[in-house]
């Protein structure tokens, strides 16, 4: 489907989607599997998979179980570290014609802006996404993305070096969520994202041991998507740069409710890994929507919600 007339472009402040869907970090690798599916370049963008500047093996198998509606995963942010991840997919990236998103963590809040400087120096990339929010690693994303103060520090010190474009991706799981997000306004976060997967376990009763290695991981998919929009709603409420939906989308309706209560684009998480397609059918969907009830474009559903 491919009607000029409907505008899908999304404007994020100084970058500009073709359209609002993105697919989000680590469900999606770095889009390379799902081209045998269909061309990912009609989508918005991609965030690939999170990153640090070393390697990481990742947590205790298994790092997977399924829920009634949704998944828990405790994967423990497992990557080649940086330098090999550049190297072994710079050439796939340079034939990317959508745009390029990177998902960057760190063990400390220096790492963060390392890590974009090696990046801007060797790479070429639309934006990075700051995960903050991991609920997995212990010393790494939880701490940061619970505390304003260490956020705003992290966003700063990425501006400040680098001068990327960044979005950060906050955690779902704090008290202060409002408050993280105007830190990570005022330290000159491009855009946000939210959010990220909400702690939780799954008791197995004939071992009576945890279905996940780790014992905790994070809950995604179905499951999430009222208790993401509600924090979704608070956040979008308290900042004046784009914010990015994500939780619990797997079908376009899914994601215009997000784009109702105010979100700029979407990102699709879990559906990525049931349906492969599903990114593209939501695409679909929206525009299949807004044709069907004669709108001409995004924005003007985008943040209409009446409460
Ligand atoms: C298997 C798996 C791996 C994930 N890895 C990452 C990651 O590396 N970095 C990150 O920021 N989020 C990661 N996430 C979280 C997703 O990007 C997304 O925020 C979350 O799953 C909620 O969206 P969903 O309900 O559409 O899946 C992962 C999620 C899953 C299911």
């Amino acid at each position: 489907m491919n009607d000029n007339s409907i505008d899908l472009t999304c404007d994020l402040f100084g970058m500009k989607l073709k359209n609002p869907v993105l697919t989000a970090s680590g469900t999606f690798g770095v889009g390379k599997d799902f081209q045998d599916f269909y061309d990912i370049n009609v989508l918005g963008g991609i965030v690939t998979k999170t990153i640090t500047m070393n390697k990481r093996d990742g947590n205790k198998p298994p790092r997977i179980c399924e829920t009634r509606s949704g998944i828990i995963n405790s994967i423990g942010i497992q990557n080649p570290g940086a330098e090999k991840f550049i190297k072994e997919n710079k050439e796939w990236f340079s034939q990317i014609k959508t745009k390029l998103i990177i998902s960057v963590s760190g063990n400390t809040e220096e790492e963060y802006a390392e890590i974009c400087a090696l990046l801007k120096e060797k790479l070429e990339f639309d934006a990075v996404e700051l995960n903050v929010s991991c609920p997995n690693i212990k010393k790494g994303g939880v701490s940061f993305g619970e505390d304003p103060d260490s956020v705003e520090r992290i966003v700063r010190q990425v501006k400040k070096r680098t001068g990327v474009y960044v979005i950060t991706k906050l955690s779902p799981w704090t008290h202060l969520v409002k408050k993280v997000a105007q830190s990570a306004e005022s330290a000159g976060s491009n855009a946000l994202a939210a959010t990220n997967t909400i702690p939780a376990i799954s008791v197995d009763v004939k071992t009576f041991k945890s279905r996940i290695g780790n014992v905790t991981g994070g809950l995604s998919g179905p499951a999430i998507k009222p208790v993401s929009q509600k924090i979704f709603y608070d956040i979008v409420s308290a900042v004046q740069i784009p914010v990015i939906g994500i939780g619990g989308i797997e079908t376009a309706e899914d994601a215009l409710e997000y784009i109702i209560l105010g979100a700029a684009a979407v990102e699709i998480g879990s559906a990525n890994m049931y349906n492969p397609f599903a990114s593209k059918e939501i695409l679909d969907g929206i525009e299949k929507y807004l044709k069907e009830n004669n709108y001409k474009s995004l924005i003007e559903v985008k943040g209409k919600f009446s409460g």
